[in-house]
């Protein structure tokens, strides 16, 4: 059994690897992505996003569960919190055990991002917690998706530097959201931001990207992928098979069984693939 690792992403980066970052919105997904981990012998991050905790009500619920998935884990399983915009959310995360948290200030002017972004790693740093903002908007959150944002590689280098984030997402070409794999990175810009940075670089919305894109984006410096539409695509494409076949089905596991290990495989393999 492993403990929640905080540094996975900074130990992926040493390597010059890629790490998949899932979201989890049901615990059948932690379930699906630590199975998919320990099949591809790999290390994964679960992620519960915001919208996910404000989902079930609150964080505590299935943030303990993943913790508890990852504690029993046969590989190495950080547990992250995803696009936090609210201080407090981050604050009651920490409290939680989780080590791994990202506070979303891309939305706010860059001034206000780096005073709200720096109070934040200070919290966080005094209790063993890794951090990971947003730096040049990744449009689609709210359904509006901004493919052509971008984060220029001055302002990284003096984010970093200005706020001590241990990684840093940026804007190169991928958006929100997209259930079509058809985006593209710009992967000169990855690797200036790379080089600019100096913290391990994050891709958001990835679900856009087709395995050739992925493997680029990790090739020019692309360390943590998070990827959470395309599992969910496949997570109720395989539940509307079996409703849609059988419409007498009650039982949520006779629907939820197929769903979950459709989730494991894609983890394993996109593992894999991101692993290099
Ligand atoms: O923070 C989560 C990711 O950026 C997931 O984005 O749903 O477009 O894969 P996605
Ligand atoms: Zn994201």
């Amino acid at each position: 059994p492993t403990a929640d690792r905080p540094r996975l992403v900074a130990e992926a980066h040493a390597a010059g690897r890629g790490l998949g970052a899932f979201n989890v919105v049901l615990l059948e997904h932690a379930e699906a992505i630590v199975a998919g981990a320990e099949r591809a012998e790999l290390p994964v991050v679960l992620q519960i996003s915001q919208n996910a905790a404000r989902y079930h009500g609150s964080l505590e619920p299935i943030a303990t569960a993943c913790l508890a998935l990852a504690r029993e884990a046969a590989v190495a399983v950080a547990v992250h919190l995803d696009h936090a915009e609210e201080v407090g959310l981050v604050h009651e995360a920490v409290a939680l055990g989780v080590r791994s948290v990202m506070f979303d200030g891309s939305a706010l002017p860059y001034e206000e991002n780096v005073a709200a972004t720096r109070d934040v790693v200070t919290h966080c740093h005094a209790r063993g917690t890794f951090v990971e903002a947003e730096l040049g908007e990744v449009g689609g959150k709210d359904g509006v998706h901004a493919p052509g944002a971008r984060t220029r590689p001055d302002e990284a280098a003096a984010f970093v530097a200005a706020t001590g984030v241990d990684a840093l997402a940026v804007a190169v070409g991928t958006s929100h959201a997209m259930t079509s794999r058809v985006a593209t990175v710009d992967r000169d810009l990855i690797a200036r931001l790379a080089q600019a940075a100096g913290v391990p670089l994050v891709l958001h919305g990835s679900s856009g990207l087709s395995d050739d894109e992925l493997a680029g984006a990790v090739a020019a410096g692309m360390t943590k992928i998070n990827i959470s539409t395309h599992l969910n695509g496949l997570f109720t494409a395989a539940a509307r098979e079996v409703l849609d076949a059988d419409r007498a089905v009650v039982d949520p596991r006779r629907y939820l069984t197929p769903a979950r290990a459709a989730v494991a495989a894609e983890v394993e393999r996109l593992l894999r693939l991101l692993a290099g």
